[in-house]
């Protein structure tokens, strides 16, 4: 089965609920990606847009929260709060829009006005925030530009456990591996959690970065993971993600050169798309 029906498959689970997960999980593929998924749109799955055709023209006005122009400028602002607020103990999704209004600004660009359930999936708490969205128009590399209210409730102090994996793993003699989060099971170790965290968000940056009005990027699969030695206080990543943009349904492979510590947070140093490798459309869960 290729990477393309399986993802396919894997939105038909999402729309219609249980009822075809049964088949699904006849896949081992399949199941591992909706893992993936579901971890990061912490499992509301039935929030996911259906019309994929039904609005290339620009949605002006109101939205409705549950169609893609609506979601997809929702989708930026989960990743702003990931490249705020993430780090391996705190993890940000959409849960839920619940209104939506778009409005073209002159000739500079479209502003979004959001309403939108963000959840924090580690301490699974979930709180009700306003969010704009201005996407530029114009030459050059523009970047979506998000404001958002801070959501105070779900940034959890989570220092005490971020200095701890830091400790752990700054004075450790063997370097961090890790390949496959999650596995052909949709599996990860429970001590690689945290690596999983910190790699989503570093890819929020890319994701932030890439996003249009005509995008939804999700993560799907950190290939691989390495830590670096360092001559500073930091610690150091090499990474391999597959990011999933729904929309173009492509799957899209990053390397990502990052560092992290307790006390600065995620810096990202290098991050570069890699060519479209045919053997990606047997992995990520092949293997
Ligand atoms: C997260 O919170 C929701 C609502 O409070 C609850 O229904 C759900 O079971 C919780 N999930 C986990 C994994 O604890
Ligand atoms: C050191 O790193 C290795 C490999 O990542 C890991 O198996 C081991 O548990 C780590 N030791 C400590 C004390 O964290």
């Amino acid at each position: 089965m290729g990477l393309r029906s399986i993802i396919v498959l894997v939105v038909l689970v999402g729309v219609r609920g249980s009822s075809t997960s049964e088949a699904a999980s006849t896949d081992i593929s399949a199941q591992s990606k909706i893992k993936s998924e579901t971890a990061e749109d912490t499992g509301q799955k039935s929030t996911l847009p259906v019309e994929v055709t039904e609005d290339n023209m620009m949605a002006t006005g109101e939205l409705n929260p549950n169609h893609y122009p609506a979601q997809r400028a929702a989708k930026v602002v989960q990743h702003y709060f990931n490249t705020r607020y993430g780090s391996p103990y705190r993890l940000f999704g959409l849960q839920q829009v619940h209104s939506g209004n778009a409005e073209d600004v002159s000739n500079s660009g479209r502003r979004y006005q959001l309403e939108i359930s963000v959840h924090e999936i580690i301490s699974n708490k979930t709180q009700k925030c306003s969010a704009e969205v201005f996407f530029p128009r114009g030459e050059g590399s523009l970047f979506a530009e998000v404001q958002a209210s801070p959501c105070e409730e779900l940034l959890i102090n989570t220092k005490l456990q971020e200095e701890a994996l830091y400790q752990q793993y700054k004075n450790n003699q063997s370097l961090l591996s890790a390949q496959n989060l999650p596995d052909s099971y949709g599996h990860i170790e429970p001590n690689m959690e945290p690596f999983w965290h910190l790699a989503i968000v570093a890819s929020s940056f890319i994701m932030l970065k890439e996003s249009t009005e005509n995008t939804l990027y999700n993560m799907a699969q950190v290939a691989s993971i390495k830590q670096l030695d360092t001559e500073n206080d930091q610690l150091k990543f090499e990474c391999n993600v597959l990011l999933h943009e729904m929309v173009s349904q492509e799957i899209l492979q990053w390397k990502l050169l990052f560092t992290w510590s307790s006390a600065e947070g995620i810096n990202v140093l290098e991050k570069e798309q890699l060519p479209h490798c045919h053997s990606c459309e047997k992995a990520p869960n092949s293997k």
